[in-house]
């Protein structure tokens, strides 16, 4: 929790049986050493007063957006510009709503839009609400923004029920707010990353795919972010939830990817996507229907976006994936020449490795050198990788170039 020493944080508060625990999360963070001003909806203010914040944080709790008297001390604005990090605990299903609609129809929603501070958001709700498809989707909308969810938890909840969607307890959320202002060995590195596959259309309804479920890739996403670096992970179609502080755009042929990642500034590329190095030469228009015996497809080559960035952008370091069913080393290294790679991640594939799976195992080379990261799960083995990663992007001479 040592990062939270002198962090100012904005500690939001909505309406739901959960606001009276956001008390303790209040003492938990100004014993860690943050500054915490307390911002509570109409709602919180049915279960617990603002005076009990007040008391806490030692600074007047505000609630409404039109406070004459607020506004001329510290204004929302300049309250929005202090926040180093907006949390909001308890975040209701009607609070996450509202800021995937982004709303601005009360204080707390307003300051969530006009703060530039990374926003988390721990939600507390009844576990049938949390599920429910509306809040699932508005939960996917916020964290492909980059907004970040602690929690959360599963277990008996105030309504009786059983299930995901209490609010995780005060010491952890504290322990989870003061990671995110511990400096990694990739703090102010922009990160981007490349996962999945690509869908490759042949018609309006079939195409050209492969197994890829985009678990390397995301772990990689996760564990970069987890070192202190801005990540954004460009994703190729995956059932998979993005990682807590990862930004996400979702596309689906390898065409969009490059494009994708051609839009984004960044220093460090790490291209774990299983991109399709062929596609139809022509998408049809219309479904094909089956009056032929056989058809042909014609396939043409698709651009490598690996190579593309790696060649136009020679101070971005550069971190490929190898996939390969023979030769591992030979052909792995073949491609960190040809490609202009700083370092190649090679797995074998095939027959349930690699693509899929829930561990790997990986042979990383690099121009005069490599090693073997041993078979874990991806999560781990990710986190090893990035070790491995930011050691040799600090020692190369692309570290200040980007
Ligand atoms: O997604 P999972 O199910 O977790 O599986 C993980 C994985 C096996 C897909 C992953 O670990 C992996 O190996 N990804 C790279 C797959 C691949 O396409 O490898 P390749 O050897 O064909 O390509 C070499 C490199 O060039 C890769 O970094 C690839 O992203 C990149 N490439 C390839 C073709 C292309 N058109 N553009 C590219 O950028």
């Amino acid at each position: 929790m040592n990062g939270l020493v002198n962090r100012h944080i904005l500690l939001g508060v909505t309406g739901g049986i959960a606001a009276y625990k956001a008390a303790e999360l209040v003492r938990l963070l100004r014993r860690a050493g943050a500054e915490v001003r307390v911002v509570m909806t109409r709602g919180a203010t049915e279960f617990v007063t603002p005076l009990t914040f007040q008391a806490l944080s030692g600074h007047a709790v505000r609630s409404e957006l039109f406070d004459a008297v607020a506004e001329a001390g510290m204004d929302h604005i300049e309250l929005a510009r202090w926040a180093e990090l907006v949390l909001v605990a308890p975040a209701s299903a009607d609070f996450l709503a509202r800021l995937a609609v982004g709303r601005a129809d009360d204080l707390l929603a307003t300051l969530c839009l006009a703060s530039a501070a990374p926003i988390a958001l721990a939600p507390a709700m009844n576990q049938q609400m949390w599920q429910a498809p509306a809040t699932q989707e508005n939960v996917r909308r916020l964290t492909a923004r980059g907004i970040r969810l602690f929690g959360p938890g599963c277990g008996e909840q105030a309504c009786g029920e059983v299930g995901p969607g209490r609010m995780l307890e005060p010491a952890e959320l504290a322990r989870l707010a003061g990671e995110l202002f511990a400096s990694g060995p990739l703090s102010g590195v922009r990160a981007l990353v490349t996962a999945g596959p690509t869908r490759e259309a042949i018609d309006p309804v079939r195409f050209i795919g492969n197994r890829s479920s985009g678990k390397m890739g995301f772990a990689v996403a996760a564990a970069l972010a987890a070192a202190g670096a801005e990540v954004v992970l460009v994703a190729g179609p995956v059932a998979l939830p993005t990682p807590p502080g990862v930004r996400r755009v979702d596309v689906e042929s390898a065409a969009e990817m490059l494009a994708a990642v051609e839009q984004e500034q960044f220093e460090l590329l790490v291209a774990a996507a299983a991109v399709a190095d062929y596609r139809p030469a022509t998408a049809e228009h219309a479904k094909i229907k089956k009056e032929r015996a056989a058809i042909a497809l014609e396939l043409t080559r698709n651009p490598d976006i690996l190579a593309t960035i790696s060649a136009a952008r020679p101070a971005v370091f550069t971190v490929g994936f190898a996939a390969e069913t023979d030769e591992l080393e030979r052909y792995a290294r073949g491609k960190l020449a040809q490609k202009g790679l700083d370092m190649i991640a090679a797995n074998w594939v095939g027959a349930g490795r690699g693509f899929e799976a829930e561990s790997n195992a990986l042979q990383v080379f690099w121009a005069d050198g490599g090693t073997s990261l041993d078979e874990a799960p991806k999560s781990d083995l990710a986190r090893q990788l990035v070790a491995l990663v930011a050691g040799r992007y600090a020692a190369s001479g692309k570290k200040s170039k980007g």
